[in-house]
């Protein structure tokens, strides 16, 4: 049966610990996000690179370096997603080396499957029943899967009208209470953890601590894509901010175990609408000032006061980093180049890195040789509405050879 191994919860800002997490998802003291803490010294990577070689590729692959352990998992098979070689972000210099981690491979459909799997598992080990999520369509989508798969029953919270038909499709389908809140998904997530006492339900947001533990996987998978190497720099778009300081994490880890001896840069990128951390990070603010009504076409990161902001913020400084802000002319258009020109069907918040790295190539950020990865996070077909709207429906024509080589002619 899934054990909690000997691991601390610190808390990202004031560092004081606690010995468990049962419901615990902040700080006691300053009631900031907590984190899993591992004592890593004695741990070496030449001794477990023999272990994960010896597994397939995937989140529970690096099980040592999770903080749960025993067998038992909840799981679908998530992560071991593919590191792309593209090259429409190159910009003028082709010698830059530019990556796609391909994250809508994942058995939802996007990156958050890596942190569900670890957080619906820690439910199951403390005999939960029910899980709860406030979600902007993807948690939601993948928190129904892994309930569904561990028998509980799950409640997400959304947007009401404000996210992708796929993703409601798919909490709907697999048996999640969908509550549509008016607002945005600020508002749904200023009432979920008080919502959650009350229902007595999990609450599994990436401030919950096990997500993150799941999500830092992906670093160590683009880790070992590399030939066991470091990029440059990591690119990755921004809503909550959990999943750039997940990479970070993950990144720091490997460093710690003697894998690396460098780390990588850090690229948050936000939508115009909806950047609040970028804009702090831009000005060198200490804290965010959130946005009250925030605005894109990207909808998985149309977040306007992100939960995981100190850790975020903390994370590309540390990095020696940055953070973008593109309006979503460009994020479209870096969706439709990824899509025409390297097969890849990303989700529009997805395309906001690529965005990013094709803006940064373009300004000569990048040196030569760098290993840029852009992390694309979700599926397109999530999202099918918003690509379609760009090119509308083809009209139909007659089933005669004539008709589809003369529609076929007139289109050129
Ligand atoms: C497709 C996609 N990309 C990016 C994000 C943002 O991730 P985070 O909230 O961890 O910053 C989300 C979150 O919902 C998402 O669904
Ligand atoms: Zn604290």
């Amino acid at each position: 049966m899934v054990r909690l191994r000997e691991v601390g919860f610190e808390c990202v800002r004031c560092g004081v610990t606690f010995r468990s997490t049962k419901d615990l998802v902040a700080c006691k003291v300053c009631g900031d996000g907590l984190q899993v803490t591992q004592d890593l010294s004695r741990m070496s990577y030449d001794v477990v690179k023999e272990r994960w070689r010896s597994r397939p590729i995937g989140v529970w692959r690096y099980r040592e370096l999770l903080p749960l352990n025993g067998g038992g998992e909840v799981s679908l098979n998530e992560g071991g997603t593919a590191l792309l070689s593209v090259s429409v972000i190159g910009g003028s210099d082709p010698s830059v080396q530019a990556f796609v981690k391909n994250e809508g491979q994942n058995p939802t459909g996007s990156f958050k499957d890596r942190g569900m799997t670890v957080g619906v598992t820690r439910a199951r080990s403390l005999d939960r029943r029910r899980v709860i999520c406030a979600s902007t369509g993807n948690t939601a989508a993948s928190l129904a899967a892994y309930a569904s798969r561990a028998g509980m029953e799950c409640i997400v919270l959304v947007p009401s009208g404000g996210i992708a038909r796929g993703k409601l499709a798919q909490a709907v389908f697999q048996g999640a209470r969908v509550v549509g809140v008016r607002g945005s998904f600020d508002d749904a997530m200023n009432v979920v953890i008080e919502a959650a006492k009350r229902l007595d339900a999990y609450l599994l947001n990436s401030i919950n601590p096990f997500r993150i533990e799941g999500q830092k996987t992906a670093a160590f998978e683009v880790f070992e894509q590399l030939g066991g190497r470091t990029p440059e720099w990591l690119v990755c778009p921004v809503g909550n901010g959990g999943n750039l300081a997940a990479y970070w994490k993950g990144f720091q880890e490997l460093k710690a175990i003697g894998a690396i001896d460098r780390l990588p840069r850090l690229v948050g990128v936000q939508a115009e609408g909806a950047a609040p951390i970028a804009d702090a990070i831009q000005r060198n603010l200490k804290e965010i000032v959130p946005v009250a009504k925030p605005v894109t076409v990207a909808s998985a990161i149309r977040i306007g006061n992100p939960a995981n902001w100190p850790k975020t913020l903390r994370a590309i400084r540390e990095s020696g980093g940055l953070a973008l802000k593109v309006p979503d002319s460009e994020i479209l258009r870096a969706q439709e180049v990824l899509a025409r020109r390297e097969g890849i069907f990303v989700e529009p918040a997805s395309a906001a890195s690529v965005a990013g790295a094709m803006r940064l190539a373009n300004e000569g950020t990048f040196d030569k040789s760098d290993r840029v990865v852009c992390v694309c996070t979700g599926h397109g077909l999530k999202d099918p509405e918003s690509a379609l709207r760009s090119y509308g429906e083809s009209p139909a024509v007659d089933a005669t050879v004539e008709a589809v080589v003369a529609a076929v002619e007139a289109a050129q």
